[in-house]
């Protein structure tokens, strides 16, 4: 039976960056993928597929209501949607080979089947009727996740669509119903919206996206809204009939008990997402799971059997795809010997809309709850002079001081190219700065990130241009 170092299961981004930082130590290394094309949620279902369709949406979207204002005037224009669709696959199946060239370059054994545990140390691989069984030293679990259903309105990716789905319907619907106003609901109502379907959210909170910054998630629904999506919060989806080709969904206002119905062509339900450990056989190895149904690890990503280790989606934390990669990176290390550290503070977050909206650290609530004073500065981007030449005057930055010591306790952006801008307040959060710090450094002029600078410096009242 063949024995490695190093096997792991899953190629996702935690998956296939664990096997290659694992194979660069010198560690015989394999990865096991269920799939045919490596990548997992993030290159195949995930953040590319989704990033392609965001941005030939919003080229499209921009040229036909910014173009004007700009002096571009364009006549009869329109899109292709098969041709943003072929557009979506051939960036997936260019970085399959990519990573395909970097397993062969750094001879990593690549199985195609599913994994599943015999024993601590043995892992069968099914591929339909075959079953193999390799041996490994140390395994490394890189699962992902799943979406989670309605239990009353399960997916068929016709009608009832999870965002695997949605990335790759045949037509632009006339009209959807966007189930959950949470990352996945914003991003793709956003692509279906500027290409021309109505879209009507319904969500059970009472704001849309309601882990971010209060005051960012209210001016983000305000600005969506001129884009024209529709939100119906504090909403709770009661029924649904499926009939002719259309969904109708009953729902109720959890405040006023009113009830009102909504039709569409589809639905896209995005309520949030679920470890993905089906298959892997971890009850018979003894692995301990969380409450949450995620797979519990200690510090150093050990699962209850030392040699297993688990990264990414499956394990708890934010479920974003740099975040398993930096896990990826760290167990290869760990199972070397090295000791990395991973800074979860600076990790940032991006909603990749127009415009995006990014994050780094702590929400101002988060910072309360932590008995935390704060003191908050403020700058919008209609004063700021790159802004207003590129006609993207929406939004703002927020940071958030500690009130006594002035450290930086997280910064929020609101605006265009703020998952570009997010990447510096991430090495200032990292790097423990002061906002004063950060409002001495010279920012370069005309950009759009010298409204961090002059939001750094609101936090000591001192603004320049507001
Ligand atoms: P995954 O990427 O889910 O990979 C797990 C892999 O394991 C899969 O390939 C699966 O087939 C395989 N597998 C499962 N079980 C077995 C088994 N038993 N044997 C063999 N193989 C198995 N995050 C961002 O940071 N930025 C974004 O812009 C972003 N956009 C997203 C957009 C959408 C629509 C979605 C759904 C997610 C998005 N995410 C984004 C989240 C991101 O995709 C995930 O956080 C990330 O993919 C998690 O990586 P992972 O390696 O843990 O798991
Ligand atoms: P989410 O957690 O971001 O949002 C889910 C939303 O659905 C929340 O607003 C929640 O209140 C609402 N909700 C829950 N149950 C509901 C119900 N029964 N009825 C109505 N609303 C309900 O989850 P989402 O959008 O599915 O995304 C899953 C994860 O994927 C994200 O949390 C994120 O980690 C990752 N992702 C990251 C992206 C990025 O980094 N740009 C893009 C897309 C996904």
């Amino acid at each position: 039976m063949e024995e490695f170092d190093v096997v792991v299961i899953g190629s996702g981004p935690g998956g296939y960056v664990a096997a290659i930082r694992a194979a660069q130590l010198g560690l015989k290394t394999a990865c096991i993928e269920k799939d045919a094309p490596l990548g997992g949620t993030c290159l195949n279902v995930g953040c590319i597929p989704s990033k392609t369709l965001l941005h030939a949406s919003e080229e499209y979207w921009k040229f036909r209501t910014k173009g004007q204002e700009l002096g571009l005037l364009f006549q009869g224009i329109s899109f292709d949607w098969s041709i943003m669709q072929k557009k979506r696959s051939s960036v997936i199946s260019g970085f399959n080979q990519g990573i395909d060239w970097l397993f062969k370059k750094n001879k990593i054994t690549r199985f195609l089947g599913t994994g599943s545990l015999v024993s601590p140390q043995e892992i069968a691989i099914r591929k339909g009727e075959e079953t193999s069984t390799i041996r490994a030293k140390n395994i490394i679990l890189a699962t992902g996740s799943e979406p989670i259903p309605l239990p009353f309105l399960p997916f068929d990716e016709k009608i009832v669509l999870s965002s695997t789905g949605a990335l790759a319907l045949e037509h632009v619907p006339k009209t959807l119903i966007v189930i959950g106003a949470g990352v996945i609901g914003v991003e793709l109502g956003s692509v279906y919206a500027r290409l021309g379907s109505k879209v009507q959210f319904i969500e059970f909170l009472d704001r849309i996206c309601p882990t971010m910054d209060e005051m960012v998630s209210r001016e983000f629904e305000v600005i969506l809204q001129t884009l024209g999506l529709q939100f119906a919060l504090s909403s709770k989806v009661t029924g649904a009939t499926i009939a002719e080709g259309n969904i109708q969904l009953d729902v109720e206002d959890q405040k006023s008990k009113e009830k009102r119905t909504y039709a569409a062509e589809a639905v896209l339900v995005c309520i949030g997402r679920r470890p993905f450990a089906k298959g892997l056989n971890l009850e018979k190895v003894g692995i301990a799971m969380t409450p949450k149904g995620q797979v519990a690890v200690d510090n150093l990503f050990r699962t209850s059997k030392p040699n297993i280790y688990a990264i990414g989606d499956l394990i708890d934390g934010p479920m974003l795809a740099h975040k398993a990669s930096e896990e990826g990176v760290a167990v290869a290390e760990i199972i070397a010997g090295h000791q990395p550290v991973i800074d979860y503070v600076a990790i940032p977050n991006v909603i990749y809309t127009s415009p995006e909206v990014a994050a780094v650290g702590m929400t101002e609530a988060e910072a309360k709850n932590f008995n935390l004073k704060v003191k908050t500065g403020i700058f919008y981007f209609k004063a700021n002079s790159r802004a207003r030449c590129i006609g993207e005057e929406e939004g703002f930055v927020k940071i958030i001081a500690h009130a006594d010591t002035d450290r930086l306790l997280g910064i929020h952006i609101v605006g265009c190219h703020a998952s570009e801008m997010i990447a510096s307040c991430a090495v200032a959060i990292h790097k423990k700065m002061t906002a004063l710090e950060l409002a001495n450094l010279a920012f370069a002029h005309p950009t759009l990130s010298e409204a961090i600078k002059e939001a750094a410096l609101a936090v000591h009242k001192r603004t320049i241009h507001s």
